[in-house]
């Protein structure tokens, strides 16, 4: 995305390009700057907003033809809402529906003006880094794909216009361009990340399997992570049984990638961990999932993805912070090799399990994963994100991502931070009555737990692998791929869950570790 979308940052004085964004709050206030085009045009704009019935209201926007007096030739004038009461995550949002209103009007080169009404100087600061961000979210398309060979669509009927097929450059014109360029620097990290982690979820699984994923993983050494790839020798080693038992039925090896980001003053403090399920393609194994909408699961490796990014956006912004991310990543699919259900694995924990359904497979993927993490880091909490249960869509529909914790501070800690990006969370039980329904007759416990409650058995068979750490299970099912379309997302695969575990750990673990 960001080869493609050029983003400057120039003083308000800097001369502006051929169309140009302003913003206005509700009740029709101007910022300062915009309040001086509207002078300079004997009131024309305002006049035209009026007789348009435009009142400034979130998400409406206006295109008016530039007056003689002006330069650009377009003017958009975007409502802002009530400037008073935006958060950083409403000025991320306005960013991305700018982006989307210029891309809509095929520009090509744009002026924004980032300038609230009635706002100082520091915010206005922070309103341009944020608004850049949102641009640049907004304008990530997954397109390696598209060749110039596809038929040409006649005028108008090009649905992709929204995602800024045109917009090359967009310059960004603030009270402090030098304040705002090194406050978009850290925004710019986090969207790296977030760019990373939709490339790899939108890939096919043909182009991408365990191997081709531990590949691209090792990326991360660019920003300084140190990344480690253990292969199916290493595995069995480690008596990885039951993550193996899933990638045996597939021609592709699992891999585990174990990622080192040190930031923190004490390179021996302990870390924070965050796992992610990796299945690159998920056929359900034997218990085979239907044709339809089968093709979706070339996703099931969002939560893997998601602590990719996660990595490269703490050290591309330099976090303050040690953490480790783990990612088990395999194929689940049938064939003469492939596990069968009744089959009995013994996991690293020695724990054995009987897998009674192999379309559960993330849940056993996660399992050694986590054991490994928790024996050799340490670590002082654990998150793990998985596309894991059909249930949690069930249950939460898009809007929110299922979250099961033991530690009430860590799910604080969470819950705050999904209200502060908009990525949020919605916590479910955990009980002991759930757990019993894993008990097996034959081994010590099943990977399924009955119809009812499928998300939070799913959890609970986690939690068995969980030994005193405080941890957090998100089950991303339902916001990680095919998610809906918004400001800052135009895209099947959104990032989620990038922007929350950054901002989760930037308000709560950085403070003492400098
Ligand atoms: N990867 C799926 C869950 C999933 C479904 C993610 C749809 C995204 C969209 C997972 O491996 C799975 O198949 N879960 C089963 C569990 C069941 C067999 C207990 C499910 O949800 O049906
Ligand atoms: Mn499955
Ligand atoms: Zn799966």
């Amino acid at each position: 995305m960001s080869e493609r979308l050029e983003i400057v940052f120039a003083p308000l004085s800097h001369p502006l390009e051929p169309a140009m964004a302003v913003l206005a709050g509700e009740e029709m206030a101007l910022g300062a700057f915009a309040a001086g085009l509207d002078s300079r045009s004997g009131g024309a704009l305002m006049r035209a907003a009026a007789a348009a019935g435009f009142k400034g209201k979130a998400r409406n926007a206006i295109e008016l033809l530039g007056h003689s007096e002006l330069s650009p030739s377009r003017v958009l004038l975007v409502g802002a809402g009530r400037p008073s009461e935006a958060k950083d995550n409403d000025c991320i949002l306005l960013g991305g529906y700018v982006f989307g209103q210029l891309a809509l009007r095929k520009t090509v080169s744009a002026s924004v003006v980032a300038e609230l009404p009635g706002s100082d100087g520091p915010k206005n600061t922070d309103l341009a880094a944020d608004m850049a961000m949102g641009a640049l979210l907004r304008s990530y398309k997954f397109a390696k794909y598209l060749t110039n060979n596809r038929p040409e669509k006649p005028e108008g009927e090009n649905g992709e216009a929204a995602q800024g097929d045109g917009i090359q450059r967009l310059v960004i014109h603030t009270s402090d361009p030098d304040a705002a360029r090194a406050a978009f620097q850290q925004r710019e990290a986090i969207a790296g990340g977030i760019a990373m982690a939709r490339d790899l979820v939108n890939e096919p699984a043909n182009a991408l399997g365990p191997v081709e994923f531990a590949n691209r993983c090792l990326e991360l050494a660019q920003v300084g992570v140190q990344v480690e790839v253990l292969d199916l020798a290493a595995l069995k080693a480690l008596g990885m049984g039951a993550l193996i038992g899933v990638a045996q039925g597939s021609v592709r090896e699992p891999r585990v990638v174990v990622m080192q980001w040190n930031g923190a003053k004490s390179k021996r403090a302990k870390p924070l961990a965050f796992i992610g399920k990796g299945v690159t393609f998920d056929t359900g194994g034997y218990s085979i999932k239907p044709a339809a909408g089968m093709e979706d699961m070339k996703g099931d490796m969002a939560g893997a993805a998601c602590v990719v990014g996660l990595m490269h956006a703490l050290a591309a912004r330099k976090a303050p912070v040690n953490a480790v991310g783990l990612i088990g990543i395999v194929e689940n699919m049938v064939s003469g090799d492939a596990q069968r259900p009744g089959d009995i694995v013994t996991s690293m924990s020695g724990q054995t399990i009987e897998v009674l359904n192999t379309d559960a497979e993330g849940r056993l993927v996660l399992a050694d994963v986590i054991w490994y993490a928790q024996e050799r880091f340490k670590p002082k909490l654990l998150v793990d994100l998985a596309t894991l249960t059909g249930a949690i869509m069930v249950a939460l529909g898009k809007e929110h991502a299922g979250l099961f914790a033991t530690d009430d501070k860590l799910a604080a800690e969470l819950i705050a931070a999904g209200q502060a990006t908009g990525e949020r969370v919605w916590r479910m039980p955990l009980d002991r009555a759930y757990d019993k329904m894993l008990d097996s007759k034959n081994a010590d416990m099943k990977n399924i737990g009955g119809r009812l409650a499928g998300s939070i058995t799913a959890a609970h068979f986690i939690g068995r692998f969980v030994k005193g750490t405080p941890w957090a299970h998100l089950d991303v099912a339902g916001v990680a791929m095919d998610s809906t379309r918004n400001e800052i997302n135009q895209s099947w695969a959104s990032g989620w869950g990038i922007r929350l575990l950054d901002r989760m750990v930037a308000d709560n673990h950085e403070k003492n570790e400098k």
